[in-house]
């Protein structure tokens, strides 16, 4: 593991908020202020931020004092504990920032000339998002978000009469209404695969799919973690399952794309979605699809339009979609080199860090039952349970109302999802506000 100094060298300048300079004298002042350092020490450079650091302990992913500083990215309210990454994401200030520049740019000359640059920029973009994902840069698309993407797969995938299609009942929406409304005019059959609500191994969840498979099954689509249970699926096995029967495997990665390390080669799906604005922590309405080089020829692009061109090359054919977004786009670019930066390991291990603690902390409470298994295979970000007797959506209501605590109603259940701009301090209010509410009421 890497000391405080190292690891914030490691960190190019752009993407943080404020120079490296006054990060460090931010850092210094946070350190200061927590006694851990002089005050002197408030506004020493680098080099005297080594010296005083050398004898503190090395920074591990349970450093506090690095996530609060990555917290310092972000520009949310004081005193928000945002626990709603399943849903919508904040940017860090310099994806914000980029955002910002490249619309003022393009508003101040919207040129050909000037614009051409958003080309080389989308570029960039897809090859940064190529190296974190495992890929090669021809397999992105850059499209406009995760239900975008799945329909890009339920339009563009060819079946007829007689074929079937595997589901899963965790599927949201934009991956199983779709499926559903197309099987009306295609008339393939559906078939869905079922398991508990809390599984107890990755065993069970394999077994459902393949009893769920036969001989008609072309394509099987499933939610790599579930926004409604949290379960984690277990990708691998069931690509692997898919790869044995020759059935195109489709993965909805809405809630694991920025919150989880992914390596799609390894993973082995033919094709991946996922949104910007969700775990990524990118621009809003900007999303990806991945489709396996081989399997580019039996996925249909569902819209052509401008830049279409005959011999465009790979992914590429399913984001031909008229005029985008410019400058959010070329802010995924920002957005890779932020989690390159701190490491998508890292990442996942924080946001895991804290989703623990809160599971943990309710698990302990009388009456909370945990939908979301506290199994690491199991389970990733999104904590799902139900405040025992208590209203659900009361609940939901006052720990924003009275705790600044947002997260989301789900039925009888609430939905934590945090990320690496939540704290071990946020976790424990979560824990404190549920208790106070399991005593007194709500
Ligand atoms: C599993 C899953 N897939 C797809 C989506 C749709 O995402 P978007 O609205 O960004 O297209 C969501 C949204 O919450 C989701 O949870």
């Amino acid at each position: 593991m890497a000391n405080v100094e190292t690891l914030i060298e490691s960190i190019p300048e752009h993407v943080w908020q404020v120079s490296r300079r006054d990060f460090i004298k931010r850092l210094a002042g946070g350190l200061a202020a927590a006694g851990i350092l002089g005050g002197s020490a408030a506004a020493s450079p680098l080099q005297k931020m080594a010296e005083k650091t050398a004898g503190m302990p090395k920074i591990d992913i349970g450093d506090e004092r690095f996530w609060l500083s990555v917290k310092d990215q972000f520009i949310l309210k004081d005193g928000l504990a945002l626990m709603n990454a399943a849903n919508l994401c904040p940017s860090p200030y310099s994806v914000m920032e980029t955002v910002f520049q490249y619309t003022r740019d393009e508003d101040t000359d919207a040129s050909f000339f000037n614009r051409e640059k958003f080309g080389r920029l989308q570029e960039d973009a897809r090859s940064k998002l190529a190296y974190l994902l495992g890929a090669t840069a021809d397999e992105i698309a850059i499209v406009r978000n995760t239900s975008e993407a799945n329909n890009t797969i339920s339009s563009g995938f060819v079946l007829k009469e007689g074929d079937e299609v595997l589901l899963s009942d965790l599927n949201h929406p934009s991956n199983n209404k779709a499926w559903e409304v197309k099987s009306r005019r295609y008339g393939y059959k559906i078939n869905y695969a079922t398991f508990a609500k809390t599984p107890k191994s990755i065993d069970e969840i394999v077994k459902a799919f393949r009893d769920a498979l036969t001989p008609q099954t072309r394509l099987m689509t499933f939610t790599h973690v579930s926004n409604t249970t949290g379960v984690l699926m277990p990708t691998k096995e069931l690509c692997a399952l898919g790869r044995e029967r020759g059935v195109f495997v489709h993965v909805d990665g809405a809630q694991s794309f920025g919150a989880l390390k992914i390596d799609l080669a390894a993973m082995g799906c033919d094709s991946y979605s996922g949104s910007a604005h969700k775990w990524f922590m990118g621009p809003k309405e900007v999303g990806i699809l991945y489709v396996r080089k081989e399997r580019q020829k039996d996925v249909w692009p569902s819209i052509v339009s401008i830049p279409w061109r005959d011999d465009i090359v790979g992914a590429r054919k399913y984001e031909a979609l008229g005029q985008r977004d410019d400058g959010a786009v070329a802010a995924m670019g920002k957005t890779a080199d932020f989690h390159t930066a701190i490491g998508p390991d890292r990442v996942e291990a924080r946001m895991r860090q804290v989703a623990t603690a809160i599971k943990e902390g309710l698990g302990k409470l009388p009456g909370v039952e945990l939908t979301t298994s506290m199994e690491p295979a199991l389970s990733a970000g999104v904590v799902i349970f139900k405040p025992g007797m208590l209203h659900a959506r009361k609940v939901y209501e006052r720990l924003y109302s009275h705790h600044l605590i947002a997260g989301a109603g789900m039925g009888p259940n609430i939905r934590l999802s945090p990320h690496i701009y939540n704290t071990l301090g946020e976790a424990d209010r979560v824990v404190a506000a549920i208790s106070e509410m399991l005593k007194d009421g709500v």
